[in-house]
């Protein structure tokens, strides 16, 4: 690993979830693998939280979290001990500025060092912390602020929170995260495009007949009942995650890999995105809400009947939706976005569906026609398949599709970094290029929020689906109308 120059990492939400589950295990993962110096006189992580206790409790806690959250064969008591070396436990009211004192008397031994801030809070205290955070002196010229999404419930909410960011930490000094982007197989999507002359001239609609992009989850709302309900798959997984992977597939090749010759790309695959008007918000976005069923042969509730869900909520768990790109490249060639919950896998993947041969010269056994087909997982088994039509062995010239097969797994003997891993290490060392600029975000929402609108007026409920399939029906009719079919359907 390239070396980090010292750096304090603040964490608020030290306590929560997401620092248990992933941050706090990506920080053991990088300080366990790490040749250089991680004493504590480079590496400090700050947890910060509402709650008043000892630095002791606290590092309890983190430990029964990750026993939890790594594997054992990963957890070595050794490396464990030297990371919560580097920790400290600071409790403080992210909205009262008298609390902030004793986060500064902690960081004023080393005013010099990279300072992190990362906000893993409900996004109504960014504004708070930030100020608070300026008020009392702790912004440094090399701190970074790093914001967890949701960023907002629509345009107008997501300027404000910018704009209220915006007042403390300069733009280069801001980090929005998006965690797909951390994941490795969006990285080989990225080296796969521009670090081959194969795929780029039959790129477009020249070529490309539809692209898909999947992200489904076998889980529930898995005790955020609460925060799901308020905020449904569209603002959870596509205004971020999947527009992003939109992006990726989409945009054209940068000239460097640069923040901004990156992101400049991606924002213009954003502004491309076609609007959609309310009727056809009606015909092209399929919105799901699902009914109890099984996952891997258990029963699961229904939606409805998980905790902390009003009654009556209408509140959407799957979305399925067709977008289009307004320009040269991808005129006419459908994105099919998916997400959902409770779904009948996890998988998470992008496949781009090449146009088929214009004369078919060789029969194909039993049917088994299918146009070239480049799959890209991201999830559960990361990999790449490139399906290919090959000469059934034998007398006949008969033709099937077989698949080539690059299993990350097997090729690289070695753990799969997490994504906060890669993207923590990203933010200490300064790079921006896999963090969303705020005009991307602003664009982002410009199109969804038609969608929300739309549905906003529509009264009839989100379609049910049962927990444990491939969402609503309506949802194949979608991809079906055009001739087309998901991946799982053909
Ligand atoms: C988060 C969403 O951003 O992504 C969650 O808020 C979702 O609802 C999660 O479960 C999925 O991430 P991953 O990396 O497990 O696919």
């Amino acid at each position: 690993m390239i070396p980090l120059d010292a750096f304090d990492l603040i964490l608020f939400g030290g306590s929560g979830d997401l620092a248990m589950r992933k941050l706090l295990p990506a920080l053991y993962f990088r300080h366990r693998d790490s040749a250089a110096d991680t004493g504590r006189a480079r590496w400090r992580i700050v947890g910060v939280g509402r709650e008043a206790q000892t630095r002791e409790a606290y590092l309890a806690t983190v430990e029964a979290h990750a026993r939890k959250f790594i594997a054992p064969r990963d957890f070595d008591d050794t490396a464990w001990a030297a990371f919560v070396s580097c920790l400290d436990y600071v409790a403080l009211d992210a909205r009262a500025a008298a609390d902030y004192a004793g986060l500064a008397a902690l960081l004023a031994d080393d005013p010099a060092r990279v300072r992190v801030f990362y906000l893993a809070t409900a996004p109504s205290l960014f504004a708070s912390i930030c100020e608070n955070l300026g008020a009392a002196g702790l912004v440094t010229p090399d701190s970074r602020v790093v914001l967890e999404k949701p960023l907002g419930r629509d345009l107008a909410s997501a300027r404000r929170i910018n704009e209220q960011v915006g007042a403390i930490f300069r733009e280069e000094q801001i980090y929005r995260i998006d965690h797909y982007l951390g994941k490795e197989t969006v990285q080989n999507l990225i080296a796969l495009r521009f670090g081959n002359t194969l795929f780029e001239p039959l790129w477009s609609r020249a070529c490309v007949r539809d692209v898909q992009i999947t992200l489904a989850e076998t889980v529930g709302v898995e005790g955020r009942g609460e925060f799901y309900d308020n905020t449904g798959a569209l603002r959870d997984m596509v205004q971020n995650h999947l527009l992003q992977l939109l992006c990726i597939v989409a945009m054209e090749p940068p000239s460097s890999i640069d923040p901004d010759a990156m992101r400049d790309e991606k924002l213009k695959v954003l502004r491309a995105l076609r609007p959609m008007s309310a009727e056809e918000v009606a015909t092209r976005t399929v919105r799901g809400q699902y009914r109890a069923g099984a996952i891997d042969g258990r029963p699961v509730p229904a939606y409805l009947e998980e905790a902390g869900i009003p009654a009556g909520s209408r509140s959407e768990t799957f979305v399925a939706l067709k977008a289009e790109l307004d320009n040269w490249r991808w005129a006419g060639v459908p994105f099919y976005l998916r997400t959902g919950k409770r779904m009948q896998e996890r998988l998470a993947e992008i496949v781009v569906n090449f146009r088929d041969v214009p004369h078919a010269l060789f029969p194909s056994v039993s049917g088994e026609r299918a146009p070239n087909r480049l799959v890209i997982r991201l999830q559960p088994d990361e990999g790449l398949e490139l399906h290919l039509m090959a000469k059934v062995p034998g007398d006949e010239m008969r033709v099937r599709p077989v698949a080539l097969n690059l299993d990350f797994a097997e090729t690289y003997d070695t753990r799969q970094w997490d994504a906060y891993e890669r993207l923590l290490m990203d933010v200490i060392r300064g790079k921006l290029t896999l963090f969303m600029r705020r005009d991307e975000l602003d664009a982002a929402w410009r199109w969804i929020e038609p969608i929300l609108d739309g549905w906003e007026q529509d009264p009839t409920p989100p379609r049910p689906y049962t927990a444990g399939t491939w969402g609503p029906a309506a949802s194949s009719a979608l991809v079906g109308r055009d001739g087309l079919a998901w991946l799982q359907d053909s």
